[in-house]
């Protein structure tokens, strides 16, 4: 993987975490994923004043990626202000098993963009529950 697609990825997220809705927690978060074609979807979490319906941005950029027909997911990038960067939940983790289960995932902290930790959503959801037992298919739950 190129070193600028890295980059790029991660400036795409740290972009887009500008416009995040998180009036509850302050926590703004920006994710951008990238295309086998090289384009680059971006999303941001969006909190609701009842809480549990808040969408993280992993999830926002997946379903904005979805709605315009891209796939084949080679790299998702997650920045927010967080040590470290930050590690995307267990819903995100699921929906990424399903949707993009060979991306590698860059995650980094908003104030050192340059510090760039790789993990894969193979490592971060293993064992993912990807067939829905007796839908008649036999196939995983991806694009069908
Ligand atoms: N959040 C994300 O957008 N992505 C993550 O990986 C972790 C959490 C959001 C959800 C909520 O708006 C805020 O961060 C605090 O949990």
């Amino acid at each position: 993987m190129a070193a600028s697609n890295k980059r790029a990825l991660i400036n795409a997220a740290a972009k887009a975490r500008l416009s995040a809705v998180a009036p509850y927690s302050k926590f703004k978060v920006g994710a951008a994923l990238l295309t086998k074609n090289g384009e680059i979807i971006t999303g941001i979490n969006v909190e609701s004043a009842s809480y549990g319906l808040t969408c993280c941005a992993e999830r926002v950029a997946l379903f904005n990626a979805l709605t315009h027909r891209k796939q084949n997911f080679i790299a998702v990038a997650v920045v927010a202000r967080a040590s470290g960067g930050p590690m995307p939940c267990g819903a995100c983790r699921q929906l990424l098993a399903e949707y993009a289960p060979n991306a590698k995932v860059w995650v980094a902290d908003s104030r050192s963009l340059q510090k760039i930790k790789e993990f894969s959503v193979r490592d971060l959801l293993p064992a993912a529950f990807l067939d829905v037992p007796g839908d008649g298919s036999g196939e995983t739950a991806s694009l069908r």
